[in-house]
């Protein structure tokens, strides 16, 4: 049977609440978002979360209510999902690309301080990969030089630094709830925060300049990036059982770390002891993720490798972004990474095999390097030999 990478978690009180949500006859935003967004704002210790659409229109959202556009330079880590770049783009400020950490991916803050100009007007730090930034070093910063600070908490439910969750340090927090985020409301996202006077222009803002629908006076300029009642009874489903969700999402992690503790040429990232950390995915790092890859995919074992570093996109170009220093980290953490399947209904015997296939190729691999082009007969490999 086919492993998938991962597959969102739905069960039947997300079912009974879209029912009921439809039994009510309103499905545009009301009072099921209010809901989500009141439990949000309690578990994430901020005094308010916005409903969006999704996570990239978080970012853009929080960028153009706190003024960011034409002539503004963004930092933004290398090492990240496009929808981070792509949101200061089309406000029309220019992103300025810096390296990660190697450790955990994560904004370097000494990169960061090396690319700012006086341009520079905000810091997006990423939590990425499910462990939060150095909030400490980027708030400094921030307040040294002056800068808003968006947290780009997307993957990062659940995720702490210190005892404080991520998206609640900086001016605006943002979060995802696509599909494959820990929890989900299909598309989604929110933006997290604390000062009420911002909360109010994003709410102008996602509501064509109201405050209130049913009003055609707009007193504000805004969008239309409200989101369903629909997608707010999913969220709401989700996020009952959110704690249920991350405590699986660490036992996988750890019956892979077991199970891989030892294999050849196989490295398991390890925590940088920040906060809370919620695995977004379990991740490996290994010499060949292309050829590992390729492998499992024969075997119909589906994984991903690591962003694309985003100085190497061919969307991003001396015209739109700005690179002060060659982002070194974030190359080799994207030549070295490879996310396993973490789908959370795997079974041990999955999580076996595909331990099993990594070692094999990693066994076949080494062999072929260590002992030449002749060398080797890795195809009488069994994995259950190679641990000894
Ligand atoms: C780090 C990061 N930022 C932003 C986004 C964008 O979120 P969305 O897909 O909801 O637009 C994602 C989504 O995967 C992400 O992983």
């Amino acid at each position: 049977m086919p492993i998938n990478e991962f597959s969102p978690q739905i069960g039947k009180s997300e079912i009974v609440k879209i029912l009921q949500t439809l039994q009510d006859n309103w499905i545009t935003e009301g009072k099921k978002t209010q809901q989500l967004e009141a439990m949000l704002a309690e578990y994430f210790g901020c005094r308010r979360v916005v409903m969006v659409p999704n996570g990239t229109l978080a970012l853009f959202a929080a960028l153009k209510v706190l003024g960011i556009g034409p002539g503004d330079e963004v930092i933004v880590p290398d090492f990240t999902f496009f929808g981070s770049v792509s949101a200061v783009v089309l406000t029309g400020a220019t992103p300025v690309l810096v390296d990660v950490d190697e450790l955990d991916g994560n904004v370097s803050v000494d990169a960061a301080k090396a690319s700012l100009s006086e341009r520079t007007r905000a810091i997006m730090p990423v939590h990425i990969y499910g462990q939060s930034c150095d909030m400490r070093a980027v708030m400094e910063l921030a307040r040294e030089h002056d800068l808003y600070v968006v947290e780009d908490a997307a993957q990062g439910m659940g995720v702490t630094f210190g005892d404080k969750h991520v998206g609640t340090f900086g001016d605006i927090g943002c979060m995802s709830f696509f599909a494959d985020k820990t929890m989900t409301t299909g598309e989604g996202g929110a933006l997290l925060l604390n000062d009420e006077q911002l909360a109010q222009k994003c709410v102008y803002f996602k509501n064509q300049g109201r405050l209130r629908r049913g009003s055609f006076v707009h007193t504000h300029m805004g969008y239309n990036f409200r989101i369903t009642d629909l997608q707010a009874a999913i969220g709401v489903a989700q996020f009952e059982r959110v704690e249920r969700t991350i405590q699986r999402k660490r036992v996988l992690r750890d019956a892979y770390y077991r199970r891989l503790d030892g294999c050849p040429r196989v490295r398991l990232p390890a925590d940088n002891g920040f906060g809370e950390v919620v695995p977004f995915r379990v991740n490996i790092l290994v010499d060949d993720p292309e050829g590992l890859a390729e492998f499992l995919a024969k075997r119909e074992i589906a994984v991903r490798r690591y962003f694309y570093p985003l100085h190497r996109q061919p969307s991003l170009t001396a015209e739109n972004s700005i690179v002060r220093q060659t982002p070194v980290n974030s190359v080799r953490l994207f030549d070295t990474g490879l996310m396993l399947p973490s789908g959370l209904d795997l079974t041990e015997s999955q999580v076996n095999h595909v331990c099993a296939c990594v070692e094999e190729y990693q066994y076949m691999h080494h062999t072929e390097r260590t002992s030449g082009a002749n060398g080797g007969s890795p195809t009488n490999a069994s994995p259950s030999t190679l641990r000894a």
